[in-house]
């Protein structure tokens, strides 16, 4: 079983990864995203939506919305946090690779670092195909994630963070096999209990992955350090690419 198919893993991490203030955060994130994009969207697709939380804000936006993810304990999240909004979206239970929508969209978003789990590079590669198929002409796919030139440049070797419940996780994070993965080990100390994950995925540099989403055949691809267009440079906090059909 790969590291990312695991409830009881996502369970344990869930109030350390998506505490009310990223699902704020999440929330402008989906105006800035509109943003970005410049054109009409109508519809949009998550990649890996996780617990709804952009799903939650482009609904809000009055966008009609679909979300697939792996994780059954997530999508059972997003399902309840959009009910008590009254909020619509369709809710989708898959692996991305298998995933075969039967209708297009105007965006595509795949957000949080959720990008390069798989451990064949030709399914991360396929995940960029799939998304450029089943955009309308004239749409676009967003990636949000950290890229390798992030990774490398401020990678911090063994630390610890203290959450507001209380919560510490310690974290181990490396580079391995020549930089190409990014590797971390985490482990949470929740009262008298210790919880332990270990995961691993690619991290693509910004021009490892212009060409791949070239290769999937997207027109335009422009790369940002932030989803509010600041220069991917030493100082930007992510890795936004915005590839246009
Ligand atoms: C870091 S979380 C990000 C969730 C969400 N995008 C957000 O911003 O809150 C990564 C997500 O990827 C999902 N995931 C990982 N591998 C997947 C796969 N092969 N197919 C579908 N979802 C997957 C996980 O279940 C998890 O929800």
């Amino acid at each position: 079983m790969p590291w990312f198919d695991n409830n009881e893993m996502w369970e344990v991490f869930y109030d350390c990864m998506f505490d009310r203030d990223s699902f704020e955060t999440a929330n402008k994130q989906c105006q800035q995203i509109i943003d970005l994009v410049g054109s009409t969207v109508s519809s949009v697709l998550d990649l890996a939506c996780g617990p709804g939380r952009h799903l939650l804000g482009f609904s809000r936006l009055g966008l009609k919305v679909t979300g697939v993810d792996l994780s059954g304990y997530l999508l059972n999240q997003a399902a309840n946090l959009l009910e008590q909004e009254s909020l619509e979206a369709t809710l989708v239970h898959s692996d991305l690779l298998t995933y075969q929508p039967k209708q297009n969209f105007d965006l595509i978003t795949n957000l949080f670092t959720s990008f390069g789990y798989y451990s064949d590079p030709s399914d991360n590669q396929q995940i960029l195909n799939n998304a450029y198929q089943k955009l309308n002409d004239g749409g676009s796919l967003i990636i949000d994630t950290f890229g390798k030139e992030q990774a490398a440049h401020a990678i911090e070797p063994v630390h610890c963070t203290e959450y507001n419940n209380g919560d510490l996780r310690f974290e181990r994070p490396l580079l391995i096999e020549n930089m190409q993965v990014y590797s971390n080990e985490w482990i949470l100390v929740r009262d008298k209990q210790a919880h332990r994950w270990e995961y691993q995925h690619f991290v693509y540099s910004a021009e490892e992955l212009t060409m791949m989403l070239k290769q999937a055949g997207f027109k335009t691809v422009e790369i940002y350090g932030s989803l509010t267009r600041d220069d991917y440079d030493l100082a930007a906090d992510r890795l936004v690419a915005v590839a246009r059909k």
